[in-house]
């Protein structure tokens, strides 16, 4: 670092800007999509063979993250979408919401209440108890079902979890753009105090001795006594030549 970025970051190392904000999905080896503000991992995509997993099963496959939710249409067109990308055939997703017994109603995991809902018509299966209902999500409509958690098995999982948001602080002055800004600054500022000091000077002297400038005032003035003398003189003469 040459020693004038370095006066540059020590006068103004405070100064950081935030040049921008990135979302990271997991890097664990596995495919995580992104989508919003969320990754997305299809578990066991790209095979041939239908496989059947229990909720227990899924959740546990998912494990340090939730199985799937979705707040939203957009998040349920990605889900549809996106399925035809690691499964050869239509199946049905776990989703991660559960029967809460003091709302008395469906909630996701993670304690979010259910907002965007997508049920197909019809009721829940006549045997159902509400405290073994968990739901799976068509991959070829995007219709909800209510099923059970504990006899039903699904063969699809997708797991979820928010994007990691990271700012990129960066301290801006000792970046090579910085530190050229701070010394174009600093020579402008530099001129224009100069030019600011010497306006002031100039001005205060001219309303100290008004009519003459700063060079007049270092005049020697002997010049103005011989000058007097011979306007005198002149005078005399003028005075003698009226004279009758
Ligand atoms: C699904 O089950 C929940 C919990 O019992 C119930 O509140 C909801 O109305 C059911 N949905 C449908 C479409 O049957």
């Amino acid at each position: 670092m040459d020693p004038l970025r370095l006066l540059g970051c020590g006068l103004l190392l405070c100064v950081q800007l935030h040049i921008g904000v990135t979302g990271d999905c997991p890097a664990d080896g596995r495919t995580w999509v992104p989508f919003g503000n969320g990754c997305y991992y299809f578990v066991h995509g790209s095979e041939d063979k239908i496989k059947s997993y229990t909720f227990e099963r899924a959740k546990s496959l998912c494990q340090g993250f939730e199985l799937l939710s979705i707040q939203s249409a957009e998040e349920n067109d990605f889900v549809v979408k996106y399925s035809p990308e690691v499964w050869k055939n239509n199946v049905n997703i776990w989703l991660g919401m559960y029967f809460d017994t003091n709302s008395d109603g469906m909630r996701w995991f993670g304690e979010r209440p259910v907002g965007f809902r997508n049920w197909e018509g019809g009721s829940s299966p006549p045997d159902l108890v509400p405290l073994d209902t968990c739901v799976a999500l068509h991959s070829n409509t995007g219709k909800w079902e209510n099923v059970s958690c504990v006899d039903q098995t699904e063969n699809g999982v997708v797991c979820e979890t928010d994007q990691i948001v990271t700012f990129l602080r960066e301290p801006f002055l000792c970046s090579p753009q910085g530190s050229s800004l701070l010394l174009s600054a600093l020579v402008i500022v530099s001129v224009v105090v100069i030019m600011g000091v010497s306006a002031v000077i100039w001005f205060v002297h001219q309303k100290k001795s008004p009519g003459s400038t700063m060079l007049t005032a270092f005049e020697y003035h002997p010049p103005f006594r011989v000058l007097d003398e011979d306007r005198s003189c002149l005078v005399e003469a003028e005075e003698t030549d009226s004279a009758p």
